[in-house]
């Protein structure tokens, strides 16, 4: 905690409009969110320009409601924070057109946020929260690594993954399987009533040295091995069978991780972050005393608006500059970010 500032946090990089406020002294006073979901259901997958639409018509209300929440005049707000990139770009210009109109209004700072930072320190919303330096698994449907973060923007990238990230293979195997969109929790629920030890797929890429990872051949292998007709058991076992390859995959490698950086605390970060499979597992790691683990509450893993607050709080309290005009960045490296 610290410095007593409100921030406001505007997400909407993707398909959820979020807003949040953030003061440092009193933590998280209110969050909203609304899911954009159903309507790209239809579709099998997120519209970029409905998504943008769809964000234009909702940013207003969903603020103000945010702010009422959180007992706040918009007078009553020190900085806006909100989602620079990655992501759908017409979308990131809603949610930074909002912001720069709403700080020209207040004279609130603006700040803008790496979507990405923002998942990292999630988990600092919550009541027991990691000391830097950690190590940190970011699992989410557009990226996948393990980073050594020894403070704010200071982030060392240690492995990627080469093609498909976690998410986006949870995704797409969810297609293959008649899972509708979005398929990660969808497939989660269906691995539920799997049968265990019916299938078994590879871990990718854990019989050889480093830390990348490659999802896309899992998807492949849950092609090959489903039946034409499959009926639902068939289905859910090879759920279970998916969900247990692409967490084990991800238990190794951080273990592996951990092991090679001698870092003694792992944070899990990101939308795959949600899964119960893969938040048991670490449990399981932490218990056997291999680091201590540290997850956001899973509302917090997926995208949401509390993170940005919080991450355009931590840029606040480092610099006394605020950003000028509207940046939005479809593609931004998270190496590229200055520490704070
Ligand atoms: O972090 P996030 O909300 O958005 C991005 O920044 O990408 O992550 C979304 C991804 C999607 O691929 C979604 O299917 C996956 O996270 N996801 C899950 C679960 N909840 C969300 N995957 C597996 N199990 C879950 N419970
Ligand atoms: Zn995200």
């Amino acid at each position: 905690m610290g410095i007593a500032v409100t921030i406001l946090g505007i997400e909407t990089s993707c398909d959820e409009t979020a807003a949040a406020v953030y003061n440092g002294e009193r933590g998280l006073l209110a969050h909203r969110l609304y899911s954009q979901a159903a309507m790209h259901a239809e579709y099998g997958g997120v519209v970029p320009e409905l998504a943008a639409r769809d964000h234009a018509g909702r940013i207003h209300a969903l603020v103000a409601e945010t702010l009422r929440a959180a007992g706040l005049e918009r007078t009553g707000i020190d900085g806006i924070a909100y989602t620079a990139g990655p992501g759908l770009i017409g979308a990131l210009l809603v949610g930074g057109a909002f912001a720069a109109g709403l700080a020209a209004a207040t004279g609130a700072r603006l700040i803008p946020v790496h979507h990405l930072e923002g998942h990292l320190l999630a988990p600092m919303l919550e009541a027991r929260r990691p000391e830097f330096p950690f190590l940190a698994l970011l699992v989410s449907g557009g990226h996948t690594l393990i980073a050594r973060v020894d403070g704010v923007g200071r982030y060392a990238i240690l492995g990627e993954t080469l093609d498909d990230a976690a998410g986006e293979a949870f995704d797409k195997t969810a297609k293959l399987l008649g899972l509708p969109y979005p398929g990660g929790p969808q497939l989660a629920r269906l691995a539920q009533s799997g049968q265990p030890g019916r299938f078994r797929f590879s871990r990718p890429m854990t019989d050889r040295p480093g830390l990348e990872f490659s999802f896309s051949g899992l998807k492949t292998a849950v092609l090959t091995a489903l039946p034409k007709d499959a009926d639902a058991q068939t289905r859910a076992d090879l759920a279970l069978a998916f969900e247990e390859a692409v967490t084990d995959t991800l238990a190794i490698k951080c273990r592996r991780a951990l092991q090679e950086t001698g870092l003694r605390r792992l944070v899990v970060a990101g939308g795959v972050g949600a899964n119960r499979r893969l938040r048991d597992k670490f449990a399981q790691m932490e218990q056997h005393g291999e680091a201590e683990m540290y997850f956001a509450r899973p509302e917090f893993c997926t995208d949401n608006a509390a993170m940005i607050a919080y991450a355009g709080w931590a840029r606040y309290r480092a610099t006394g500059e605020s950003g000028s005009g509207i940046q939005a960045r479809a593609r931004w490296p998270l190496h590229e970010l200055e520490p704070a």
